[in-house]
């Protein structure tokens, strides 16, 4: 028998088993937004499915004063579709109320899951999950550790932590914060998440580069031009005003999201899609994304901030004056930035980065940008207009990948004009995907698949890039603020740091 042409690619990285090992998930931040919006509805969604073993069970702890009868309440509000399974799991959940920083708290948490392991066999297996703000990581993982929670309960197999962004606010906190993790867990038991890495998408374009022949041959200096990442939003900060002043885009979406597209996009082939080799890959690409000096970050980069305008035909208000903002507030709602890659591969082509709240429309895209033919043949002003080659990667919506080259317009005359090849996923696939990455990632911390996450030499070099432009922006003066018209593509100075070369913003196509 013959093998068959289109071989189904395994899940990129190791195919995740059916349902997790035995084990009590710990929630700290359990009355929390996070909870509510992420990971209460992942939850649900992996016992709809049957991703959640038998002996499992959930136990939140948070300062707001609960009992487990009003957490089980939000549990089921909060996932209000949600079928007979969810119920039957949310009957289980346990809720402490209590301080980070009291012992009383993990007395009463250590009780409950010992119960747990009695009643539901949990076998002494934990996992921990930080949905609270940053500020409190350490503690809560000292405090893990002094209990004795850091190890697995009797006769279990692990204990693993669960980290969500921020992590850190600059490179030195966030070395601060993996030194004082550190001292309570080891490093494979941490799980640090970006949700970008469970979106299919993002996921795709390991598929694309590395299961295919055609690509990996042009994916380099001599024929891509130009490369622009772009993840823009038509949000506002929305309800997140105040968490909003102590962040900006680039720690908010460049530091991490922006930062991981990037070394999926642009590092080199890896030996290996399992946790060890392809986080060496992103590393390796991270450590050779040049560094300016604070004064050359100036030049490079370009900060803005909505002013009020029309988002979706609807009337928006300025940032500063969102709740939570202050009235002169010098946080960034837009940067961009202009970045070079300083290896074999990629020198000498521009990557080009954007990201901004309340723009045009939500999207986000790689797009990347070939030579021009080294002498056009043909004639005629649509000849002259024809776009370079591009091949753009759209991570949502619309998810697909569409590759744009010239194509003859049918007539007598020889007419060439851009035109668009296009995959969409939607039309293509009808497996179900997952609306965010949440199931997926939650579910690989529990299975204990590391391969997704994000390793803490990848953190600590995403900081060593970010870094300059905010010492630069900290300084009296050191690169102006821009506004922009809610509604617009960013600050008009944005489209300098690309016309030096002679290029421009893509319009990202909707
Ligand atoms: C989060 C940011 O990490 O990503 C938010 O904190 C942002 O400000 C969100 O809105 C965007 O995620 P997505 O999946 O909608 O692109």
């Amino acid at each position: 028998m013959t093998a068959p042409l289109t071989a189904p690619l395994t899940a990129p990285l190791t195919s995740p088993p059916q349902q997790t090992p035995p084990l009590a998930l710990v929630i700290f931040g359990a009355s929390g937004d996070l909870t509510s919006r992420k990971i209460l509805p992942a939850l649900a969604n992996l016992a709809e499915r049957g991703r959640l073993a038998e002996e499992f069970t959930v136990i939140g702890v948070a300062r707001t004063e609960w009992s487990d009868e009003e957490f089980r309440q939000v549990a089921l509000k909060d996932v209000p579709d949600a079928g007979e399974h969810w119920r039957e799991l949310v009957e289980r959940f346990r809720y402490v109320p209590g301080e980070y920083a009291s012992t009383e708290t993990f007395d009463r948490l250590k009780a409950l899951l010992a119960e747990a392991d009695q009643r539901y066999g949990t076998h002494g297996n934990r996992v921990y999950y930080l949905a609270t703000i940053p500020s409190v990581f350490s503690l809560i993982a000292d405090a893990l550790a002094k209990e004795g929670c850091n190890v697995p309960g009797e006769g279990g197999e692990f204990a693993r932590l669960v980290v969500e962004k921020p992590y850190g606010k600059d490179l030195e906190s966030a070395l601060d914060l993996d030194a004082a993790v550190h001292r309570a867990f080891d490093e494979d038991q941490i799980f640090r998440i970006d949700h970008y890495m469970g979106k299919e998408t993002v996921q795709n374009v390991l598929a694309l580069r590395f299961a295919n022949a055609v690509f990996e041959p042009i994916w380099n200096r001599r024929y891509v031009e130009q490369i622009q990442i772009t993840v823009a939003e038509s949000i506002g900060v929305e309800h997140r005003g105040g968490f909003y002043e102590t962040a900006g885009a680039l720690r908010d979406i460049v530091q991490n999201h922006v930062m991981q597209v990037l070394a999926l996009t642009l590092m080199e082939p890896p030996t290996g899609m399992d946790a060890t080799h392809l986080r060496d890959e992103k590393v390796k690409l991270l450590k050779a994304v040049d560094i300016p000096t604070p004064d050359e970050a100036v030049d490079k980069a370009v900060r803005g901030q909505y002013r009020a305008g029309v988002v979706d035909q609807l009337a928006v208000p300025a940032y500063r004056d969102e709740e939570g903002v202050a009235s002169d507030s010098m946080i960034e709602t837009y940067v961009a930035l202009r970045l070079r890659v300083e290896n074999w591969r990629w020198a000498g082509v521009p990557v080009y980065v954007r990201t901004g709240k309340r723009l045009p429309a939500r999207v986000t895209e790689v797009a990347l940008q070939f030579h021009r033919v080294p002498f056009l043949a043909f004639e005629g002003e649509l000849a002259r207009q024809l776009r370079p080659n591009t091949l753009v990667l759209r991570i949502q919506p619309n998810e697909g990948i569409s590759l744009h080259f010239g194509a003859k317009v049918p007539g007598e005359e020889f007419r060439v004009q851009s035109v668009a090849m296009d995959f969409l996923y939607d039309t293509t696939f009808h497996e179900g995907r997952e609306s965010d990455g949440y199931p997926r990632l939650l579910h690989d911390a529990m299975c204990g698949d590391a391969t997704l996450f994000i390793r803490t030499d990848e953190v600590e070099q995403a900081w060593r890039i970010v870094d300059p432009y905010l010492e630069a922006w900290a300084e009296p003066g050191g690169g102006g603020l821009h506004f922009y018209r809610a509604g617009t593509w960013g600050p008009h100075i944005a489209d300098l740091l690309l016309e030096r070369s002679g290029d421009s913003w893509r319009i990202p196509e909707l």
